[in-house]
């Protein structure tokens, strides 16, 4: 059982990776910046590097994200930084870590390592004994299905406990993401409506402008189901869905996101859509022929009597029109419309949840047009949350200082975890759905529409 309180050490596996660069050492500089960093990190990579070329990787990284870095922070950072060389299966490295780490009570090991390096690294703290005392933070993807990510959990658990395991889904770090549940839960406006009786549709999109940037034989094996829909997007759909938690700790949180997930049946091949960005065959890494999704659109149904019969649809993609993370509730419209004129007829309300760059709320309501007529034009009541609250931490900052004080509420739990490769079971194969080719720059494929007949998507706001 590893002790409780703040941890004492930090070791990164994979410090010399794509993920340590760009997220992992500039959340290390803000921790640090805040005083609450002081304890040795040591870095474990099969990189054979020094503990200089080490510290010039980590200073180059942080000053390309952050400019405005602070010498002094810096420079008190990094010397606390050592490196420790060696393959992650071979006891040595491990027995190297061990002397590292004599006069720690309580290091947090970062596994920023492919999952297929788990069993390794797992079995090598194992091997030395430190899984006793420590905590072990695990970087998705968690697995490629349920059979496998519960095989996973098999591996951590042989040596560690559920509470030392952390495993990460940065959305739940981001501010933007855990404001669903102050919205709801922290004012009352919303309950009475947030049902089934006043709720049309709740549509979720995450929209990148981008390709798969240099990552493309990574991606080729995972597609959009597995790289965002299975883990953050159905967490921003059960924080929508779920029914307010009985207590404020992380065991209330979680069980309650586990109940709304069990509420959802397996998404049958009838509803999903998935497409391909033309040209994505040519990007560097990816098979030829593939038939790997850069774009899906699912529809769920949550069997519950707060939600049953409204259609809950996720859409993701790549090369899309715009960079864009959004959670919307349509309401149903108004039962008669009394305030129409030849081409306006008043909208149903919507409220958006700005998840990404941008984030806030905008909620659109009517209300009266100017002139002599009686009739309705559509307002904004708009929140911008920078502009409104100040500077927000990034989510790998505060998920970082979270796995160091042993907080676990921001992590996805074991079963949240095999409840969401549950629902996306039915879709994972490719090979039973088609392929729409959709040209870069736009939503998608139209058949996407399909999925909500008699609504339309709602495209979300990129200003
Ligand atoms: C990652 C995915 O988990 O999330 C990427 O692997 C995606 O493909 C990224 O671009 C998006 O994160 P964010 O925080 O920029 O919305």
């Amino acid at each position: 059982m590893a002790p409780t309180g703040r941890a004492d050490a930090l070791v990164m596996f994979g410090a010399t990776g794509d993920l340590a660069r760009k997220k992992l050492f500039p959340a290390l500089y803000h921790v640090s910046h805040r005083r609450r960093l002081e304890m040795p990190i040591v870095a474990v990579s099969r990189s054979a590097w020094s503990d200089e070329e080490l510290r010039n990787y980590a200073r180059a990284a942080i000053t390309e994200a952050v400019p405005e870095a602070d010498e002094a922070t810096l420079v008190q950072l990094l010397s606390r930084v050592t490196m420790v060389a060696g393959e992650y299966t071979e006891t040595a490295t491990y027995q190297q870590l061990a002397e590292c780490l004599t006069a720690c009570r309580l290091p947090v090991h970062y596994l920023a390592i492919p999952p297929a390096l788990f069993d390794d690294v797992i079995s090598g703290l194992a091997a030395v004994g430190l899984n006793e005392r420590s905590r072990v933070v695990v970087e998705k993807p968690f697995g490629r299905d349920l059979a496998s990510a519960q095989e996973l959990n098999i591996i951590i658990h042989r040596h560690f406990n559920e509470n030392a395991v952390f495993r990460i889904d940065h959305y739940l770090g981001k501010e933007s993401v855990e404001d669903l549940l102050v919205f709801r839960f922290a004012n009352t406006l919303l309950e009475p409506v947030w049902n089934r009786r006043y709720v049309a549709s709740v549509q979720i999109t995450m929209a990148e402008s981008f390709g798969v940037e240099g990552r493309g034989a990574f991606y080729d094996e995972v597609g959009t189901i597995r790289d965002v829909i299975q883990n953050h997007l159905l967490q921003v759909l059960a924080l929508l869905a779920m029914e307010p938690p009985v207590s404020n700790d992380a065991t209330g949180l979680r069980d309650e996101i586990v109940r709304v997930l069990r509420t959802i049946p397996r998404i049958a091949p009838a509803d999903i859509v998935r497409g391909q960005y033309q040209g994505y065959l040519s990007e560097k890494g990816v098979s030829s022929g593939s038939r790997t999704e850069t774009y899906a659109a699912v529809r769920l149904r949550l069997d519950s009597w707060r939600w049953a019969g409204v259609p809950f649809v996720i859409r993701a993609g790549k090369a899309m029109a715009a960079t864009a993370t959004e959670a919307l509730v349509e309401f149903q419209a108004p039962p008669r419309l009394l305030f129409a004129e030849d081409q306006y007829s008043p909208h149903a309300n919507v409220i958006r949840f700005r998840l990404g760059h941008n984030d806030g709320v905008t909620i659109q309501m009517q209300a009266k047009q100017p002139g002599p007529r009686m009739t309705a034009r559509e307002v904004e009541f708009n929140v911008d949350f920078a502009e409104a609250l100040g500077r927000r931490q990034e989510a790998y900052e505060r998920l970082l200082d979270d796995a160091l004080d042993g907080h676990t509420a921001r992590f996805a739990r074991e079963d949240t975890i095999e409840q969401q490769w549950r629902i996306v079971s039915g879709v994972l194969d490719g090979a039973q759905t088609p392929i729409h080719h959709y040209a870069k720059g736009t939503w998608g494929p139209e058949q996407a529409a399909q999925l909500l007949p008699g609504h339309g998507w709602h495209e979300p706001i990129t200003r």
